[in-house]
């Protein structure tokens, strides 16, 4: 598979690790979704981004328009398995104890 063939990325945690992944691909012009146990995580996620591209906006490193442009390629989802369905690709960034944050997601994607 080719980058850009890549049109939907899942990122299955949306803390620092995962909010970052997600933003990056978003900025790329790929859909990304934000997965994470509770609705509280991905809103913080998202709260982050949000706060991230406000920043390079006032610092003049990106539009307003891009940035409304990456919002609009971002997206949240509390289930791991739903959100893959149409993935590329699947980027894992939670805690090692919460590995089994992976478990069903290869036949999900299928
Ligand atoms: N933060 C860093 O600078 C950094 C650097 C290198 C590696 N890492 C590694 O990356 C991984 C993630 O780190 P982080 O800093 O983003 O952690 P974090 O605690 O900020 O975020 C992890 C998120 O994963 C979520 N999560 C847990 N189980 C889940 C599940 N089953 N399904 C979906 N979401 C689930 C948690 O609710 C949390 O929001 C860790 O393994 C860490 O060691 C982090």
């Amino acid at each position: 598979m080719k980058l850009e063939d890549v049109k939907k990325i899942v990122v299955i945690g949306s803390g620092a690790m995962g909010n970052g992944i997600a933003q990056i691909c978003a900025t790329a012009g790929m859909k990304a979704v934000m997965v994470d146990i509770k609705q509280e995580f991905v809103d913080k996620g998202m709260a982050t981004v949000n706060k991230s591209l406000d920043v390079m906006v006032s610092k003049g490193k990106i539009t307003a328009e891009k940035k409304a442009e990456v919002i609009g390629n971002l997206s949240t989802s509390l289930s791991n398995t739903g959100a893959v369905k149409d993935a590329q690709v699947v980027i894992e960034a939670v805690p090692v104890l919460c590995r089994d944050a992976f478990s069903g997601i290869q036949a999900a994607m299928k």
